[in-house]
């Protein structure tokens, strides 16, 4: 499994989170607040972008990024610096992080297993990874509820939408794959964005733990 760089889209990318991330973090900073409040001085981060979760981590907090997009590195890599977040950034893909079992407390992530190639191997390593006890904590937009409107707009973009977002999808039950994964608990809350976007409206945030 590897992942594929795109030097256009990826650039497009890095440039579009970093200017509609304040957006997105206003649209969700409740539910995230939530989710990773009172983080530990040691995080595993999947997918961290350009850094929209960073101000969530207390500063000093050394930060595991599992990231395999290059075209994040330079904005994820001043953002921590600006945080004075220690960054230790790894060209990996969240399915095979390359991290010991059981050798962390916290992995979180947003907005992240829409997009990996294969979900259900990622939270087969984030168990993998994490110490009894601890903790997944995360941020998904979902698949619509069958026969509305949403769902329609999330079928008929699919493509355009997977193509400009890097193989995003809007259609995953991800709450289904966090649910059947095997974790200890998991707790979901389900919530309604109201963004232009309409196909990334339906969303959720919770904890799971091993
Ligand atoms: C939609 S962006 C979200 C970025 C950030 N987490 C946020 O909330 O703004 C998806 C991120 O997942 C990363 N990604 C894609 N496939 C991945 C994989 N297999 N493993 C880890 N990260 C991946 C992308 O490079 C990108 O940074």
């Amino acid at each position: 499994m590897t992942f594929e760089q795109h030097p256009g889209r990826g650039r497009f990318n890095a440039i579009f989170f970093r200017v509609m991330g304040p957006y997105i973090e206003w649209s969700v900073r409740r539910r995230k607040g939530r989710v990773f409040a009172d983080l530990p001085r040691q995080v595993v981060e999947l997918g961290p972008g350009v850094g929209a979760n960073l101000g969530y981590l207390a500063t000093g907090t050394n930060l595991i990024a599992i990231e395999p997009n290059r075209a994040m590195y330079g904005g994820l890599g001043r953002a921590a610096a600006r945080r004075g977040i220690h960054l230790d950034l790894r060209e990996r893909m969240a399915e095979r992080t390359g991290l010991d079992d059981a050798s962390t407390d916290t992995v979180i992530s947003s907005l992240v297993l829409c997009s990996v190639q294969d979900p259900a191997a990622v939270l087969a390593e984030v168990r993998r990874i994490l110490a009894p006890g601890g903790t997944f904590r995360f941020l998904e937009h979902v698949v619509a509820k069958p026969r509305t409107f949403t769902r329609l707009v999330q079928r008929v973009l699919r493509r355009p939408w997977g193509w400009t977002f890097e193989g995003c999808s809007c259609e995953r039950d991800l709450e289904g794959l966090i649910r059947e994964a095997g974790f200890l608990s998991v707790t979901v809350e389900r919530y309604r964005l109201h963004s232009p976007f309409l196909g990334f409206n339906p969303q959720i945030a919770g904890v799971a733990r091993v």
